[in-house]
């Protein structure tokens, strides 16, 4: 892996960078705590997520003792799904906000867009086995090269996805591209800091309990190591909400959950 010799913050999340706020400038991002250079975090990225595909959704529920679902559901009231509607879910892995959408509105139809294969395979047998495989497709694409037209999406919703993707940028103003004007974006993603009180709480929890959870549930403590980190060098949902907006999104807004763990942001193509 080619990493830079940064010191491993890990076992000491107060020492974590600070997030990056240019990342589409650099020639090198970071992977995680690791600095890699830009070409590779693709590659790591998609690693992570084919090792844990299979034990991913049973993971979710591990991690935040079912409560993802309730953030998940969150983000479905966000869209406000109406029939007939059709989604783009993009990094929508397994399926699972795609599923909850099509539940909500009837007749509604979802595209799942996924850098990872593996991810994608699990999704559409899970389509499969709820009956929804009429009313989804299950695409291999980047957010920042996305495979639709421009103006072709009622809505993008993207879960838990942005934060592994290299130039974030890149993705928001394909977001803008592919919506059709009147199309709302959504994105479901951690937060850097919980409120202080329980932060201390919540770096034992992220960095102790959830990588230990990963390597006793899907014998991987790696892939959930990088996880953890990747949260803290997202952006703070200030500065993603400014980054929503400069690629052209209107009436941007956000709303923590949980003392800050996530945030739903959302914003209108005019
Ligand atoms: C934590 S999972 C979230 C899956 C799903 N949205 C959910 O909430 O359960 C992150 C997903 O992002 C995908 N991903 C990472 N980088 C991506 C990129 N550049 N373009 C599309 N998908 C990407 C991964 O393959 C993975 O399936």
């Amino acid at each position: 892996m080619p990493v830079s010799p940064d010191k491993n913050p890990a076992t000491d999340p107060a020492r974590a960078p600070a997030a990056d706020n240019d990342v589409g400038a650099q020639a090198t991002t970071h992977f995680g705590f690791k600095t890699v250079d830009e070409a590779e975090k693709a590659g790591l990225v998609k690693g992570v997520f084919n090792s844990v595909a299979d034990q991913y959704d049973i993971m979710n529920d591990v991690m935040s003792a079912g409560v993802h679902r309730i953030w998940k559901n969150s983000l479905i009231d966000s869209i406000n799904p109406r029939p007939g509607m059709h989604l783009l879910d993009v990094a929508g892995g397994t399926g699972d906000i795609a599923f909850r959408f099509m539940a909500a509105a009837p007749g509604s139809t979802v595209t799942v867009c996924d850098i990872n294969a593996e991810m994608l395979r699990v999704g559409a047998e899970r389509a499969a086995k709820k009956g929804y495989a009429d009313r989804s497709e299950f695409v291999c694409g980047d957010a920042m090269k996305l495979p639709f037209g421009d103006r072709s999406m009622d809505a993008y919703t993207i879960a838990f996805g942005i934060r592994n993707v290299t130039r974030i940028e890149e993705a928001l103003a394909e977001a803008y591209r592919v919506l059709k004007p009147g199309g709302r974006f959504h994105c479901l993603e951690f937060s850097p800091a919980v409120v202080s009180v329980l932060q201390g709480a919540y770096d034992a929890y992220s960095f102790k309990f959830i990588p230990a959870m990963g390597q006793m549930v899907a014998q991987d403590r790696d892939s959930y190591q990088y996880l953890v980190e990747s949260i803290r060098r997202f952006p703070t949902p200030e500065k993603f909400d400014q980054m929503i907006s400069s690629v052209g999104f209107s009436r941007t807004n956000w709303r923590s959950m949980s003392a800050g763990v996530v945030a739903i942001h959302s914003g209108t193509k005019v």
